[in-house]
Formats: C-alpha cells, structure tokens, sequence
C-alpha cells in the first residue's frame, strides 16, 4: 500500500483511458482523486451530487495489464445522494458518482467519454485530426452565501466570489444586462444558480439560470457563403451538431458575385447598409429554424463562430466593402473579432458572443483561414495543396517549414453557372458522366437516384427525380470524357460528326455540341457546347495558375498530395479533375476531399478555445501572394487552357489514362483556334 516513487501510502487508484495512477488517502471521493491526479473528470455543481457530469464506472476483479484484483468493495456503497439520483433520473447500470463513491480499497476507475472536460470529437474522414472539445462558455452550479446585515456585500459580489472559489478563475467579470434580474434569480432556487461562464477575452458571467440548469447550452458555427449561408448548430457540452441549415443568402438580389455586390454598394447611397440589413436578417431567420429543428430554447445559445470571404466579412460587420473592389484591396480589418452578438445584429441571448475569424488578405477571406485550421497544412510532413473550389478558389501550399495562400479567380462555372444546361446540384441533376471511347455514347447519373441512364428502370427514376441540367461535377466529368473519348481535342474544340466519330456530334453556329440526352417529354434537352467547355477551360485554368505559381514561389515542379475542400471539392473525380488539368499532376491516391473544410473550421473555432488562438497566430504566418499583379499567372494561366496543359508534363496521368491525340483545328473547322500542343 505505498508508492515507491512518492511513499504515499492509501489504497492504488488507476483511472482508464488515460492510464494516471497513484495513492490517495483512504476515503478520498473519486473527483477528489481524479484532481488530485490530473485525470479530466467533469463537474458542473463542484461535487453537490446535482449534475451527474462526474459519472464513473468502476471495475472489479482481475486486471491482469495493472497486477491489480480489484474488491467488489473497493469503493463505498450507493450513498443516499446516488441512491436519490439513481430513482429521480437514473444511473446507467455499473456507474458512480464520482463526487460520492469514495476509495476505500486498490480500484481501476473508468471514465466515459461524456465524463471527460476535453473530449474528443470525432470528425468522419480517416485522416482528419479529431477536435478536442474545449469551448469558450462553461457552466458552473454554486450556492451562494446569503446576505448578511454584519457583513454588507452585494448579491453580484457574493456570486462572483462564490464563482471565482468554485472555477479556480479569478477576477470573473459580469455581463450588465444580468444585473436587473439578478436578485428574483439569486432568491428563485434558494442561493443555488448555475452561471455560464464565457472565457474570452476574460472570464465573464455571460448567462445564469435559478438552480441548476438542464438545457445545455449551445453555439452556432456559420459558413456565411456570398451563394449560401450554412448554419450548424452545436451542442456545446457533447460537442454534437443537433441541427444543421441553410439557406440562399439574401443579398443575392443586389448582385449574384461579390463585385456586383460591391458595386452596388457604390453605387446606391446606403446600398452596403441593405446588404448588411439583410444578411443579418436572413441569418436571424436561420437561427430560429435551427433552434426550432433541434427543439432547444434560443436563450441557451451562448457562443457563435462565423468565416467568410472579406467581402460578405465586410458586409457582415457593417463596414462598406468599397475598397475590396480594387487594388490594393484594403481591409478595414483582418483581425480576428471578439463580439456581442447583438452589436452585429443578431437577435440571441444578450450576453451570446459572436467570434469572427481572421482574414488572411484582402482576397483571402476567413473561409480559407477556416480551411486551414481544419486541414492544417501548417502541420503536415508532406507537401500538401489545399484547394476550396467555389467562385474563388482559395489555394494554400506549405507543410511544417512554411504555407502560402492565393486565391484565384475561378467564377461560377464549376457550380453550373455559365453552362447551357448547368444548374446547381440538386435532385435532377446530372452528376457523373462516363462516354464509351468505342462508341462514343454517353451514360449518366442523375443526383436523386442510383441508377444509370443505360440501365433498367431509369426512366422510372427519372419520373420520380426529374431531369433538369447538369451540375458542376457533372459537366466536369463530362469534358474529361469527351477529351478521353477523343470528341474534344486538347484545345477544348468539339469535333464535327464525322471528325469525332460520334452521332452525337452537332452543328452548334460556328461550332459542335455533343448531345448528352436528347430529352423527353419532361425533361429537356441537354448539350455540351464549345462555349460550355471554354467556360470550365477559363475556370480550370485559373484555378491551375493560382496552384502552379504558389508552386513556383516554393521552388517545387510537383506536390505531394492534394486535398479537395468545398462542397463542390466533395463531388469532383480526382481523375477526371487531372484530366481536365485542374490541379496538379499526383498519384491519384493522393488526391482526397476534406468535405466542407470552411463550415469545418468554423465548427473547431467554435469548440476549442486553443485553435482561435491557432489560426490567429496562423494567418500572419500565411505567405500570401497576389494573383492579380504576378506577371507568371497569366502564361500558367494561358498553358492551361489546353486539357491538360499546354507546358506542363502530367506522368501520372498519362500512366493511366492515354489521350487521343486528336487536333480538330486542322483545316480550321469551327472556325477554330489555335491548338497549342504539350511542350
Ligand atoms: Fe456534480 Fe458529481 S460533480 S454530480
């Protein structure tokens, strides 16, 4: 019964999964022993038996690992303040109340996962990094000492100083609007509130409820896009998503892209003040659908985190976006914001706190910094490309010896947009698209149903789906199988007819379109035009040059992974992606999709007070680099026009995939450009 190490003597405590041991003194309850060793064991009401956030399961006999037998009395028995909460609400069988059991003999304590402070957040893709659940607004249960004429002190000073004894925190500050209820709150539930504490930038009394309080609390991550506003809304004690939403953002109707945004802004006095007027209406309208959904009272959404691009950031906060709209693109700021919500507009509890994340540049919004703090190229041993395609593609290249960021512009076309048929992806859509290099004839799938357009039942599917367009994925593995199929040439001319071999092949004006569904009675037709293919040529390329220049600026000829973010970056075929030359040639293995990295982000911001400090120190060690004023932009941009690439050799793809060498401006048919050739 003594530890060699220490001479302590007492019965051995060993606390699972973290593996901390050691003596403590006979008796000792287990939250007790669990401080005493540094094992993070939760407790909202300081031991009282009140919140069962100190749940533990105890082992017995054998555990061979720990030379350890462990008696079936090695704790104290059921105690009437586990007893009482065992019958009101229920213990899972085998578990303690940390604050009650005590250690009376040698024990091996397990502690849950929803009995751990800094859990872990499990995030879905294998090569995520897990969040350690650490958010800025706790809860904390006290009794508070009543008043008493002999010592004169305030309802507020008692509170704090029972608060300051109860976290360990000291000088805890106190949120003004609380001050007028505080009295009938304090004398409700006899002394005993529970206070959610913020702690940034300094701890504060943001929220207090009579007694203890049950309904959680929770926060809001925000992915405010300037197409779509994405809402999650998040447990902030289980670290759970329990609602997600979105919406279009409204300022749609003063312009479908930033610049007209911005223009409009300048244009119309009060124009940025509508803009912003209506953004946080739209958001305060998704912040009651979300609480409505998850079934949560509003009032206990303490904290929110928001990322977006400069533009909507300017917007957002009430600044005037002019000077985005020109070089040398000003921010007003880029600082990370630590604000009331309600200083923005957004009508939640008064003491909720609204964190922006940093901007990395006038051209490099909070939604790439967001990206970053979720793929964290910052601290990867390889050389990785971090690419979010969405209007702007924001690009970063680095490992652990450095990242540089750009952002290129790409415009709408990989999100339909600017293409005859192209639509957004929704049900209907076209979304993968393979052409058989024999035939040349098409199959595809549509977004709402599994089946292919060659096989048995479709056109019931169809019925059910309807079939409207083709969206971005669509239309990008669609050209990559007309290039593979050798209808398109390198230079993104569609061949006639009898040049291409396909039927399907058109006269389309000046140039040929290919015929990827004839159409139906309820659907219609959809093509592929030349002007289609050169409106992803323009959006690849610049997505290309934005990757190669950083590529250029660190000296390297090659990358060793890729990662795809964004929405769209989900849906994108690596293959078909380097087919098209849109990223750099890989391995195909190496290139994976992180999913939406920017609502990710977002999500890690709002739930570990650590990373806001991480990507704030981040952005200012971001290298950026202006796409806008690098003369090598525009000839990256210019050579990879061509499918793939007019100077760049791509050796793994040409490893698995052989390009017909087919030129369809010879003779100058369509009325054609130049073809420029692999160099
Ligand atoms: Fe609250 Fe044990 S610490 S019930």
């Amino acid at each position: 019964m003594t530890d060699k190490d220490t001479g302590k003597t007492g019965p051995l405590v060993i606390f699972t999964p973290s593996g901390k041991r050691g003596r403590v003194d006979p008796g000792t309850p287990v939250l007790t022993a669990a401080r005493q060793l540094g094992v993070d064991l939760d407790s909202v009401c300081g031991g009282r038996g009140i919140c069962s956030k100190c749940q533990v399961t105890p082992g017995t006999g054998e555990f061979a690992k720990h030379g350890l037998t462990v008696a079936p009395d090695a704790l104290s028995p059921f105690n009437a303040v586990e007893e009482r909460y065992d019958r009101i609400r229920g213990l899972k069988a085998g578990r303690r109340l940390g604050c009650q059991a005590q250690v009376l003999k040698d024990v091996v304590i397990d502690v849950p996962p929803e009995s751990q402070v800094h859990r872990q957040v499990v995030r879905k893709r294998a090569e995520a990094r897990d969040i350690v659940l650490d958010p800025a607004v706790r809860l904390q249960y006290v009794e508070v000492d009543q008043p008493d004429m002999h010592h004169p002190s305030g309802d507020r000073e008692r509170l704090l100083a029972a608060l300051d004894e109860a976290t360990g925190l000291a000088d805890i500050k106190f949120d003004h609007h609380l001050l007028s209820s505080l009295q009938p709150t304090l004398r409700k539930e006899k002394w005993a509130v529970t206070a959610a504490i913020h702690l940034r930038p300094e701890p504060t009394v943001i929220a207090l409820w009579p007694g203890f309080h049950e309904g959680g609390i929770h926060g809001l991550a925000v992915d405010l896009g300037s197409t779509t506003i994405a809402g999650h809304l998040v447990d902030l004690v289980s670290g759970e998503v329990i609602a997600s939403s979105g919406l279009m953002n409204p300022q749609i109707r003063f312009g479908e892209d930033l610049m007209s945004r911005v223009s409009y802004g300048m244009m119309n006095p009060g124009g940025a003040g509508e803009m912003t007027k209506a953004v946080r209406d739209g958001l305060n309208r998704l912040f009651d659908e979300l609480a409505t959904e998850a079934g949560i009272d509003k009032a206990t959404i303490l904290d929110s985190a928001f990322v977006m691009n400069p533009v909507m950031h300017h917007l957002f906060l009430g600044l005037d976006p002019y000077e985005l709209g020109q070089a040398p693109f000003a921010l007003a700021t880029g600082a990370a914001q630590s604000l009331m919500a309600s200083e923005i507009g957004l009508t939640l509890a008064p003491g909720t706190r609204a964190y922006v994340l940093p901007l990395i540049a006038g051209h490099v919004g909070a939604d790439a910094a967001a990206v970053a703090l979720s793929e964290q190229p910052h601290k990867s041993d390889d050389l990785v490309l971090v690419v979010d395609v969405g209007t702007n593609a924001e690009i970063f290249l680095g490992n652990k010896t450095g990242v540089m960021a750009c952002s290129s512009p790409t415009g709408p076309a990989f999100e339909g947009a600017q293409i005859s048929s192209g639509q957004r992806a929704a049900p209907g859509a076209i979304e993968r698209v393979e052409i058989d290099p024999a035939t040349k004839e098409p199959r595809f799938r549509v977004i709402g149903s599994d089946l292919w357009s060659d096989e048995a039942g479709f056109a019931e599917a169809i019925a059910t789906t309807g079939l409207t367009g083709i969206c971005g994925s669509g239309i990008i593995e669609a050209v990559a199988e007309m290039r593979m199929a050798g209808i398109v040439d390198a230079s993104g001319l569609i061949g006639s007819a009898e040049k291409c071999g396909s039927i399907r092949s058109i006269p389309d004006g000046r140039t040929h379109a290919y015929v990827l569904w004839e159409g139906g009675e309820t659907s219609p037709r959809i093509l592929v035009t030349n002007a289609d293919i050169r409106a992803i040529q323009m959006a690849k390329a610049a997505l290309y040059a934005g990757a190669r220049l950083l590529m250029d600026k660190r000296g390297v000829d090659t990358v060793d992974r890729v990662v795809l973010a964004g929405a769209f970056g989900a849906h994108i075929s690596p293959k078909h992606a380097m087919v098209l030359g849109m990223i750099p040639d890989c391995p195909l293995d190496k290139v994976t999709s992180a999913g939406n990295a920017a609502g990710t982000g977002a999500r890690i911001a709002l739930l570990n007070i650590g990373a806001r400090d991480e990507v704030e120190t981040l952005v200012h060690r971001v290298h950026k680099i202006e796409t806008a004023v690098e003369p090598r932009f525009q000839e990256h941009f210019v050579n990879a026009t061509a499918m793939p690439n007019a100077a760049e050799p791509f050796p793994h793809l040409a490893s698995i995939v052989t390009l017909p060498d087919v030129d369809f401006n010879a003779g100058n048919e369509g009325g054609g450009r130049r073809r420029r050739r692999r160099g």
